[in-house]
């Protein structure tokens, strides 16, 4: 009973299980492994994004998207008229989140290296390009930049997946890549 002093004073002193030994050494070796796999993944995975970013404004980064927006592109889409952009393969090109939507529309080309810059110029909001396992967190006043390859044709959605408010549902946008 708990009320009753244990028998042994010295209750807890007592020999490791020969089991009990082998699984914290189990649990200590995974652990050793998954500290080791953090930087070897850094190094080399597929799939490291954000190795770079600058400080911006949000009107200096919105100017830098309207002039991308400007020199290539190629026609609008929907209701709203949002413009699709296709730059040339290897050229910077740029996204920008904001109350709610993604802007511009990209067109990419398959197998070709871009310059991708991304900032918001407004709330924190989360970039994710569906259907793939890709998912950035955007602040304003931080432009990243990262390499991207598109590996695949087709089209993408991008959604924001960090809630900013009401329109964070609808807060859309694509990518597609030919
Ligand atoms: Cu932007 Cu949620």
């Amino acid at each position: 009973m708990a009320i009753t002093p244990p028998a042994n004073r010295l209750w807890w002193n007592e020999p490791v299980e020969r089991t009990e030994a082998l699984w914290i050494g189990i649990a200590l070796l995974w652990a050793v492994i998954m500290f080791v796999m953090m930087p070897y993944w850094h190094i080399y995975g597929q799939q490291n994004l954000s190795t770079e970013a600058y400080k911006i404004s949000p009107d200096a980064y919105t100017e830098k998207v309207e002039a991308f927006v400007e020199k290539y592109k190629i026609r609008e889409e929907g209701d709203t008229g949002i413009p699709v952009v296709k730059p040339p393969a290897g050229a910077d090109i740029y996204m920008l989140g904001r109350l709610w939507e993604w802007y511009p529309i990209l067109e990419l080309e398959k197998g070709k290296q871009y310059r991708f810059h991304l900032s918001s110029v407004d709330w924190l909001h989360g970039f994710s390009i569906q259907p793939t396992n890709i998912n950035l967190q955007v602040h304003p006043g931080y432009e990243m930049v990262l390499n991207m390859t598109p590996t695949e044709s087709g089209e993408f959605g991008v959604v924001c997946n960090e809630f900013c408010g009401i329109g964070h549902h609808t807060m859309l946008g694509k990518i597609y890549v030919k």
